[in-house]
Order: C-alpha cells, then structure tokens, then sequence
C-alpha cells in the first residue's frame, strides 16, 4: 500500500525512479510523484492517475540529478489529486517527503506550526513532515528527521530529501516496510524488496524505530529515538533468486491471467522438497517445532486478511479434518481487537502473501507479546511477517503482481495441505493413508492443469452471465472457503456484487433473493455431502434460480438440473478446494475482461494493505 523508491549515487535518477514506481505501482495507483535532487535545487512532479500520467509530465530529456526519492500512492488522508500526490514539499521547496503510513497527531502537529504562518498545499496527514523537518533544530537532515519523528505518532515508511545536502537521502520506518539496497558507490531505498531486484541483491531492512542516512558511501542505520541502543553491524541479507528474475506479463494482457495460468507451475514450487517418502509425510523444516511439541497441540487457530482469511479458512478445515486437531480462522484484525485469551497448547498461525499487511502483522505482535507461538505461511522472503514468527512456511509462489491474489492463494492451500499431513502423520494417520495423499499432491500440478482446462467452458457462462447486477456463491464445509474466496474474486474484479454462504444457510434467509435474475454458483464436491449440496441446488432451481455448479461428480441429475456445469479433475478431498477454486478466478477474469474492467488495479484497491 503505497509505495517508496530511492536514490543516491552516479546514475540518472529520473528513469531509475520511474522504473521503481513501474515495479511499485500495483501498491497504489491513485497518483504518483518523484523528487529530484539536481545542481543544488530540488525538482518535484507528481500527478493524480496511473504513473503514465505522471511521466506525461515529465521533461523529455531527463534531469541531470542522481538523487531523488518517488512514490505511489493509495489515498488515506484527502481524496487523490495532484495536490496530494506525494512527495511533499516545506514552502520554499527544499525539503521533500515520500511517505507509507497513517501520521495519527497530524492535526495536533498542523496547528503547533500555526506561529509559522505555514501555507498548507494539500489535505494528507503527510505534507506536516515536510515543514517540521525544515523548522526542526539541528545541523544535518538526519537530525532534523530525529527531531521531527520524535513527535510524531503513527506509523511510517519514509524518505527525505534536502536541497541543502545533496547526495543523502534519510529513510525511517515505523510499521510500514523500508528496505535498503546495497550498491557500488550507490544507495537505493524501495518499501518492497522487487523494485531493488533489478539493481543489487544485497539489502538491509530496517527495523521498527530506525533510520537511516544513505549516501554514496553507504549507509548509517542509527535508532530514531538515539537514547536507545544503535544497531550493531549491517545485518544485510541476499534477495532471493526467485524475486531477482523478472516477471512481467509473459506476453499476455494482464498480469492475473498470467498468474491464474501459472499456477501449475507455482504449485510446483511450492511443493518442492516438501515430500517425504520415506516416512509418508512432508518435510517442512521451517516450522521450528519437533514432533514431541507437535503432538501435544490442543488447538490451532488460522489468522489472516481477506483472501488470506478465507485461505485460513479451507486450511482449517484440511487440518481439523486430517490431524484432527480443532483448528479454526479469522479475520486477524477482528482477533486483535477483542482482546484474545492466548493459550499455551495453542499454535497460531499467520497467513500473507505480502508479509506485510498490517493487521496481520499486528495480530502476530500481540501472540507474541502475550506470550503464544505463531507460524507464518507466507509469500514475501524477507517480509517483516516471515522475520517476526517464531517459524513456518514459505510458499515459494514468486511476486504476485497483480492485485488480486490468485497464485498465493492456491500456494496458500497448499501450504496448508502440507501441514495437514505433516500433522496428522505425527497422530494416527496412517503410513498408508499417508503415501496415497502424497500421491494425491505429487499429482495436484497436472490436476490443476486439468481445472485450467475448463477455461472454454468457463468463458461460455461468463459470456452469458457478465451482465448481472448479483450472483451467489455457495458451499457447504470444506466447499464453504471456496465460495467466499468466489465472491470475492469476482466483485474485486469485475464489481459485480456477490455474496457468499454455506450453502445450509441459504434457506435461513438470503433464499428469499432467489430469482430467474440471480444467479447462484453452487460448489458441489464430490464427497460425503454430496446429496446434501445436491439438496441446495434443487432449493435454488425450485425457486428458478439459475445455478452454475462447479463439480467433480458425473451424476446425471447435474446436467438436468444445473443450468452449467464446469466439470474438474477428481482428487483427494483434501485437494478438493484448491482445484474448484481455479474455474471461479477464470469466471471472475473473464467476467471482468468482457466488462473492460481494470483488472490488475482495480478501483479503490491496493496490494499488500500495510495501514490499519
Ligand atoms: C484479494 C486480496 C486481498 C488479500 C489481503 C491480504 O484478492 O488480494 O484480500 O488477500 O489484503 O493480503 P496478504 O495476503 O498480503 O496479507
């Protein structure tokens, strides 16, 4: 959620920035802006829009600096114009200011500068930094940042610089991702490890409370509150290969579809060296936590946003279900917020893609504080989330560029599966039971080819079904996970409204919107409950509802009775979610393509949510 580039050394900086914010924009794209220091003076653009509207600004023959700081932004603080682009500038222009973060006191902070008779330029909490850093005490930049933050409360990930100092950009973070990257005589500053990728795969990351000053020498990480202890040493570590590579569109139109069609592939990753054969099980050794802890587990409880949420809770299910150990999921920030019992046979586990969305973050701190052990399966190597549990597993899925998480998620799953096993081989599964799930997940990449292989089909009811103002989604227990994930891929894309339930639920109320105008997308496994989804589909068409089913079942009574169905491979239960949701992200992309949406930045949205 918005995002910081940086900086300082003997290259042009205008198209190194703008290259930056290319890589960054999926953060935030509501309005960007660069900062360019150059002989002495500071240049500043910014417009509201996509980065193209920016760079339409900009001089055709680049600035001659080679230091300036760029951002992408998400509104938080005023509506996204280009007034309140960032950076933001102290009146006389020297001092600018790229900031990720919420200032709390910003208001308490404007009306301490009133003496100053100080012209406000824009309505973000942001731009107060710019004129306090230039009033504050002190002989150098870093100084004043020191004495500027020191008053602030909130949270932040930022850059500054001044047209007094040329050559240093300051960097802070407090809650919001800054990671510096080590060059040769050159200093970068990014909020996210892949706009450095392509420059240097040496970085540092800064912790909560520190800052930094980076020149072409280097850089000097000191604490932003200097009574505290300084860091000792660098701490720099290697940025993974599989973020070092590029990856772009691979040809296609959008990111999405690139990654929806991937998934094979990712799964792969995601897989690899995880099967162990000789004990029937998976080898996840990052969990830090042996058999004799597993084993006296009493509970397990999945915490995560949004898709995360709902991958959390398909995971549940795969683990309660297989290891049966009761485990549940819910949204991370709504368990912060009720002050939860923090149990001492409890493992929690924290599930991102980024790695660095806040209220997740923010729910892990709390176990921690209060004492709870908390794993993490998540996406972002390096991600202030993956450096804070206390162990876990990495999905190996590769950067997820577009906004909604399609790859991730089914990596997700399958990180769960993983577990699942792991855990109930430590309890009463059978070796047996064991191997035939490794068979099962040795096969999930080409099941998953399989799933994709209903794209046709999927593109027909699409075509039919695109212009509609509400759809369902429904599925009964395990099946449950996947119609929220549904619903939420097709409104986040296509703005179609969707809603989702158990399927057990729809005759205790939402029946009654049931009608030839509304759609319901009935998720029917082929398992136990099969004639009791069966049951809610035959609800639905009693009611003329039209229902699009999404099956492994051959039953011939789904033909007459379903208006469409989209066959998939047939699987291990267990694998059942992550192969039916895969016709549900084709549905909402092709819904959105026939509908000339955004889809890889959709209105309102952002990648990796990292303010509360
Ligand atoms: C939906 C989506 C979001 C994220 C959520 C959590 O497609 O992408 O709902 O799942 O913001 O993000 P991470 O997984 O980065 O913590």
């Amino acid at each position: 959620m918005c995002g910081i580039i940086g900086y300082t050394g003997h290259q042009s900086v205008q198209p190194l920035l703008i290259d930056g914010l290319r890589t960054l924009e999926y953060r935030g794209y509501d309005s960007s802006g660069i900062s360019i220091l150059s002989r002495g003076k500071l240049k500043t653009w910014k417009a509201a829009g996509k980065l193209d509207s920016l760079v339409g600004q900009l001089p055709a023959k680049p600035s001659s600096g080679s230091t300036g700081i760029g951002h992408t932004r998400w509104a938080t603080h005023g509506a996204p114009t280009d007034e309140n682009a960032h950076p933001h500038t102290n009146n006389d222009g020297a001092i600018a200011v790229v900031h990720n973060g919420i200032i709390e006191n910003a208001d308490a902070l404007k009306q301490s500068l009133a003496p100053h008779n100080i012209a406000f330029a824009s309505d973000t909490d942001t731009e107060v930094l710019a004129h306090l850093i230039a009033l504050a005490p002190g002989n150098t930049l870093t100084e004043r940042v020191r004495h500027t933050l020191l008053k602030v409360n909130g949270t932040y990930g930022l850059a500054v610089v001044d047209a007094n100092e040329p050559g240093v950009v300051v960097v802070a973070r407090n809650g919001s991702p800054v990671i510096i990257g080590h060059g040769d005589n050159e200093m970068f500053v990014a909020s996210d490890m892949s706009a450095l990728a392509r420059h240097t795969r040496e970085v540092s990351h800064l912790e909560d409370g520190e800052m930094a000053k980076l020149t072409t020498k280097g850089c000097e990480i000191s604490a932003i509150d200097d009574r505290l202890l300084h860091r000792t040493g660098q701490r720099s570590t290697i940025i993974p290969e599989e973020i070092s590579q590029q990856y772009d569109r691979g040809g296609y139109e959008h990111y999405l579809y690139r990654e929806i069609t991937d998934q094979s592939e990712t799964v792969r990753r995601t897989l690899g060296g995880r099967i162990d054969r000789r004990f029937n099980t998976a080898h996840l050794g990052g969990l830090n936590l042996d058999a004799r802890e597993l084993i006296n587990l009493g509970r397990i409880r999945i915490l995560g946003c949004g898709s995360a949420y709902y991958a959390g809770g398909a995971g549940a299910d795969m683990i309660e279900s297989l290891a049966r150990i009761p485990c549940s999921a819910e949204p991370a920030a709504e368990f912060r917020y009720r002050n939860p019992v923090i149990e001492r046979d409890t493992l929690y586990i924290v599930v991102s893609q980024s790695g660095e969305t806040f209220d997740t973050l923010a729910a892990t701190r709390e176990i921690k504080r209060k004492g709870g052990r908390v794993l993490g399966i998540v996406n972002g190597v390096g991600s202030t989330i993956a450096r804070e549990v206390d162990g876990g597993i990495y999905m190996h899925a590769g950067p997820e560029m577009s906004v909604a998480s399609t790859k991730a998620y089914t990596s997700m799953l399958t990180c769960f599966a993983l577990l699942a096993l792991h855990l109930a081989r430590i309890r009463d599964l059978s070796p047996q039971r064991g191997g035939a799930l490794i068979d099962a997940l040795d096969a999930l990449p080409d099941l998953i080819e399989g799933a994709l292989a209903t794209e046709e089909k999927v593109i027909t009811i699409a075509e039919q079904y695109h212009r509609v103002n509400s759809l369902f989604f429904i599925g009964r227990a395990s099946a449950c996970a996947t119609a929220h994930e549904g619903a939420q891929k097709l409104k986040e894309i296509s703005y179609i409204h969707a809603e989702s339930y158990p399927a057990s639920e729809l005759k205790h109320g939402p029946l009654a919107l049931i009608s030839p105008e509304t759609p319901t997308v009935v998720i029917l496994p082929d398992d136990d409950l099969f004639e009791k989804s069966f049951a809610s589909l035959a609800e639905i068409k009693a009611r003329q509802g039209p229902a699009i089913v999404v099956t492994q079942s051959t039953d011939d009574r789904l033909n007459t009775t379903a208006d469409a169905v989209i066959n998939v491979p047939a699987s291990d239960p267990l694998l059942h979610p992550i192969i039916m949701g895969i016709p549900l992200q084709l549905f909402a992309y092709h819904c959105a393509r026939l509908l000339k949406r955004d889809i890889d930045q959709p209105r309102n949205l952002a990648k990796s949510v990292t303010v509360e």
